[in-house]
């Protein structure tokens, strides 16, 4: 009775406290053992009595040897879950960078935003009169096909915007001067995919609309804007132009970020980098808008992002913001 009660305390947290377990009441060396070993110097009337006794004890020490085997398998697996060692430096995980054309539409908003220029957008499939009409281009007008153009319907005309200008006309449309709003977007042309051309590409748009804005304006505008883009020594040339919705209008050249304007392959030995274009704002487009072109003026500008940060990175291939190649995106990672 002092053995099985014993073996029913015994305990077992691990393999070595279970092989001792076994030692001590299951082996042939163990107390169990012992006792049958005493077997031979019972008298025989007493031995089936005994025999009966002593194999109840060896049973009881079986039956608790496989509780205690289990008991101590599932803690192991229970620990195994649970003991993560929270002091182990950490394996490195792999995360995501800024976009370059992310980062760089950031930067001009940043530039532009502390210059009282607030954010706008439309949307990236316009009706007729957003992306040309209101802006003063004219029925069957060769100004029409400046812009190679995707429709989606035919009469009435809807198609994805060619330009961030059809922003100008909802904001002029909804809200009254002084207007100062900068709308960065994608635009889509009919285009061959080349290294300087891309059928989506992305623009920003500005406008300022208010009383007494001139060309002065404009020009001091873009001049900030370029030497806190691309730093201090940057010079901007405006090159007289023709847009519908402007006049007069101006393309808007950087001196080049490459060669620093003595001249090389991506400025073409000129020195010099169009970036967008610009111009005061066309009566017409004020009026189309509801905005008295008699008390009123505005500017107007069209960058695009993916020149901007071409110039800015030193990118010498278009297609490389959208083929998503993570040895190009990985160069972009510690950007913001
Ligand atoms: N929308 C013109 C373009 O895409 C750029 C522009 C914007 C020109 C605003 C003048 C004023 O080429």
């Amino acid at each position: 009775e002092a053995i099985k009660a014993e073996i029913r305390a015994a305990k077992a947290m691990n393999a070595e406290q279970l092989e001792a377990y076994r030692m001590k009441f299951i082996s042939k060396k163990s107390v169990v053992g012992e006792l049958f070993a005493e077997m031979r110097n019972v008298i025989n009337e007493e031995k089936k009595a005994y025999g009966q006794l002593i194999n109840e004890v060896k049973v009881l020490a079986e039956e608790k040897f496989q509780e205690l085997i289990d008991k101590v398998n599932s803690h192991q697996k229970e620990s195994k879950s649970q003991d993560i060692d929270l002091t182990l430096p950490p394996t490195n995980i792999s995360v995501g960078g800024i976009h370059p054309l992310t980062a760089t539409r950031q930067r001009i908003i940043e530039i532009f935003e502390r210059i009282g220029f607030n954010l706008s957008e439309g949307p990236e499939i316009e009706d007729d009169w957003h992306n040309f009409t209101a802006l003063n281009f004219p029925e069957n007008h060769p100004a029409r096909e400046m812009q190679d153009t995707f429709f989606i319907e035919k009469n009435p005309d809807i198609a994805l915007r060619t330009h961030t200008s059809s922003v100008q006309v909802r904001v002029m449309e909804n809200q009254k001067p002084p207007i100062r709003t900068l709308s960065p977007g994608r635009v889509y042309r009919n285009e061959a995919i080349s290294a300087r051309a891309h059928c989506i590409f992305h623009q920003v748009e500005g406008l300022y609309v208010d009383e007494n804005v001139g060309f002065a304006d404009l020009k001091n505008t873009l001049y900030h804007f370029a030497k806190e883009m691309f730093g201090k020594e940057t010079k901007v040339r405006f090159r007289p132009s023709y847009f519908p919705f402007t006049e007069p209008s101006a393309e808007i050249d950087i001196s080049c970020q490459l060669c620093g304007g003595s001249g090389c392959n991506v400025c073409k030995g000129t020195g010099w980098v169009e970036i967008g274009g610009s111009g005061m704002v066309d009566p017409n487009v004020l009026e189309n808008c509801g905005i008295d072109s008699k008390k009123y003026t505005g500017f107007a500008f069209g960058m695009g992002i993916e020149r901007i940060a071409m110039l800015k990175y030193q990118i010498k291939d278009l297609r490389l913001f959208t083929e998503n190649d993570v040895r190009f995106l990985k160069q972009f990672k510690s950007m913001l």
